[in-house]
């Protein structure tokens, strides 16, 4: 599959300029397609009664392993999730906390891993911040908060605004260190980067679809490391966290539900029914950045991101991301006089940024192309104050 074969699947790009991955992107033409296909066999199904819905089901199913091949994990360690921030409020809940314990999260979240723990607070957990410094946080400056009542430290991958990038790896050898979770945000990072929750000690990890994985909105999953599934409980119960046992005999046969006995599994965390719809979307998207090789699209973005930078300095515009390449990734971020003014501009000309943190945000994926970005920067050329 070559980038000309994968940008026919977006309709926008003959029109526009997309670098806003990091918000909403848009959805490849064979995952509406799918989408389309599924809600036509359902209503047939329901109808007629006659319709096999199996193949839907098993794609479905494939959703997880396909996620699950993009990070490194096991399908059995990944549950459906409406989307990141439930994934990070079902941990911030499971997790158990002591008088005096604390979590730890730094000031480049996004707000999601910042009240999801800030909520904890009303049952008494202390809540310790990291503040970035010039969009950075160290390994140093979070080892400096992290003690033994350090019950979970909150990482966003790949920061959401500016694009830094933590060395999880080292982050985690800290956090466990000190008998602590290392819990990450994942969304700005899963589909644009090659990730092994094994290799960097990640023990939870929440994630939607509809950024950098091409996917609808209402479709995320979370990954819970094998041996947490069973350690743990979930805060919210669903019928998937029940034996199945009894939820057939009181389904089928009578009341006897007097005792609240979990299932095993990672089925357990499962308790909203799924959106079906949005998982064959997102499964049909994720298999696109799968067979394009999830290594390849990690190497064209780091292209294109270094053409953004080398453009943007050699303009004179100031960075809100780091330059050091071990630091960033995907996201790229400067400040401009007048934010307003470049933003009109750029959109008059088509091309689809965001504003954001008093600057404006540029993420490009695997299949924007070098005269896209020269067009950018000779806009941003022309408009600098
Ligand atoms: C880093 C980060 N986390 C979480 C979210 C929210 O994700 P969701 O809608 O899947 O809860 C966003 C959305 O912009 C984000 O950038």
């Amino acid at each position: 599959m070559n980038i000309r074969n994968v940008r026919d699947e977006f309709p926008i790009l003959k029109s526009k300029i997309f670098l806003n991955h990091a918000s909403v992107s848009p959805l490849p033409l064979r995952s509406v397609e799918a989408m389309k296909k599924f809600i036509n066999d359902k209503v047939k199904a329901q109808s007629t009664q006659n319709v096999d819905l199996e193949f839907w089901k098993n794609k479905i199913l494939n959703s997880k392993s396909v996620f699950a091949r993009l990070i490194g994990a096991r399908e059995e360690e990944i549950a459906y999730i409406p989307n990141t921030t439930f994934g990070l409020n079902m941990v911030a809940h499971l997790l158990p906390y002591e008088h005096g314990s604390n979590v730890v999260t730094n000031t480049l979240e996004y707000l999601s891993n910042v009240i999801t723990w800030l909520k904890l607070r009303e049952e008494g957990v202390e809540v310790h911040f990291v503040r970035d410094v010039n969009g950075r946080v160290s390994l140093d400056m979070l080892r400096e908060k992290i003690d033994d009542k350090t019950v979970a430290v909150a990482i966003g991958q790949v920061g959401w605004y500016n694009g830094f990038r933590h060395d999880l790896r080292a982050i985690s050898e800290m956090v466990h260190g000190k008998g602590a979770f290392l819990v990450v945000d994942a969304i700005q990072s899963v589909g644009n980067m090659k990730i092994d929750v094994k290799r960097d000690g990640i023990d939870f990890l929440s994630c939607g679809t509809y950024k950098w994985l091409l996917g609808p909105q209402g479709a995320g999953f979370l990954f819970i490391k094998e041996d947490l599934i069973e350690e743990f409980n979930p805060p919210i119960v669903g019928e998937n966290s029940l034996d199945p046992n009894l939820v057939e005999k009181n389904i089928y046969e009578g009341f006897d539900l007097f005792e609240l006995k979990y299932s095993r599994g990672i089925g357990k965390y499962e308790v909203v029914h799924m959106n079906d719809v949005s998982y064959i979307g997102a499964e049909e998207s994720m298999r696109l950045i799968l067979n394009f090789g999830i290594e390849r699209v990690e190497r064209k973005i780091k292209e294109i991101d270094d053409q953004i930078i080398e453009g943007l300095l050699e303009i004179g515009y100031e960075l809100q991301t780091p330059i050091d390449e071990e630091e960033r990734h995907a996201i790229i971020n400067f400040k401009t006089k007048d934010v307003e003014r470049t933003l009109n501009e750029l959109i008059k000309n088509g091309i689809v940024v965001s504003r954001r943190m008093g600057g404006i945000r540029v993420s490009p994926h695997f299949y924007n192309m070098r005269d896209e970005i020269d067009k950018l920067l000779e806009i941003l050329k022309a408009v600098k104050p």
